[in-house]
């Protein structure tokens, strides 16, 4: 029988975006999608790209309701998902995939970075999707800490639009303050880091990281710089390439990685290069895609033993 899931938070950037997945996944039904404010109302109303794809109507939140899927994705804010998980756990709610921050150091979840951690993702019922910048930085930097290859501390620049932050209006994602300009934020005390020394650090000696977040005015896109001080005798670009031989959603270039190839994608494109004993590796993600709500269908595909890539494979609207 198709799983059959539901969305809480349907109406949110990342909720639509599951939506998105799940309505053209080949394996899973879109089966019930919740909202906060709109229950009651068509989802095709509510978020105007899915209308005519679907005839679900949004719920109110009730655990007991949703006890009847094969699992549940959280796309809630903050510390409401921590408020709801007890409550779907109760109603023995099978699977539960979250995609705040809430649960993605706790040791009795399954952390869904899917390059590194399939085995764990296989059959998993509680699983914690990382970050967006998260995801992006230890694509670059895990190749290299596994290889025990890092040399010293590690430099990120990492760049993102305005839909990193959610679908509520802030000064931040304000259209003309954003598209006129390019700034740092949270310079070396951004949350993400949190998650990558707690990850990093069960690959091998999770590496001191210096992360300087940047919001580019653009909607979707991580792009990240991420500078590792190696050995000269490292072959960076063998090690890369090695660690993601066999993961089909990680795409190798020779120049730049670009977001436009990766916009509204599932894809991970990475560049390396190497001058002396400093390599950077260039990574672009979709924030919403391989960032969210993709990497969280990549690991709902491994949670019901799927190919990882199952339902995945799209390309990019370019130009
Ligand atoms: N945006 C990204 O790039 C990104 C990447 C990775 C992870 N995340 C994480 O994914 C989660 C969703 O992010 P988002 O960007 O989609 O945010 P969002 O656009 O603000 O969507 C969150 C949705 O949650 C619902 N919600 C808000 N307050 C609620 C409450 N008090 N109780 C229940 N539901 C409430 C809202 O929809 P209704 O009112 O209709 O229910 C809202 O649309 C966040 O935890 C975020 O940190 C985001």
């Amino acid at each position: 029988m198709t799983p059959r899931i539901a969305v809480v938070g349907a109406t949110g950037y990342v909720g639509s975006e599951l939506c998105r997945w799940l309505l053209e996944h080949p394996q899973f039904e879109l089966a019930a999608v919740t909202s906060h404010t709109h229950a009651g109302k068509h989802l095709g109303e509510v978020v105007p790209g899915l209308f005519g794809l679907t005839d679900l109507i949004l719920e109110p939140f009730d655990p007991r309701e949703l006890s009847a899927f094969d699992a549940v994705l959280l796309a809630t804010p903050h510390g409401i998902s921590a408020e709801y998980v007890p409550a779907l756990e109760a109603a023995h709610v099978p699977r539960i995939l979250e995609l705040s921050s809430d649960h993605r150091t706790d040791p009795a979840w399954v952390y869904g970075l899917a390059e590194w951690n399939e085995s764990a993702l296989l059959g998993a019922t509680r699983i914690a999707v990382p970050g967006c910048f998260a995801t992006a930085v230890q694509l670059a930097v895990a190749p290299f800490v596994a290889a025990d290859a890092v040399q010293g501390p590690i430099c990120i620049a990492a760049a993102t639009g305005s839909t990193g932050s959610g679908a509520a209006p802030v000064a931040g994602t304000h259209h003309p303050e954003r598209f006129v300009n390019f700034k740092a934020y949270k310079v070396f005390t951004h949350q993400h880091l949190k998650e990558m020394h707690a990850f990093l650090g069960i690959l091998g000696t999770a590496p001191q990281l210096h992360f300087v977040p940047l919001s580019a005015p653009l909607d979707r896109g991580i792009f990240a710089t991420v500078f590792i001080p190696t050995d000269e005798r490292t072959d960076p670009n063998g090690l890369l390439r090695a660690a993601y031989a066999d993961r089909p959603l990680i795409r190798f270039r020779e120049d730049s990685p670009e977001l436009r190839h990766v916009r509204g994608t599932a894809f991970a494109d990475i560049s390396v290069h190497r001058e002396g004993a400093m390599t950077t590796v260039l990574v672009a993600i979709d924030n919403l895609g391989k960032g969210a709500a993709a990497q969280a269908i990549q690991c709902l595909n491994l949670s019901f033993r799927l190919p990882a890539d199952t339902g995945l494979r799209r390309a990019p609207c370019t130009p």
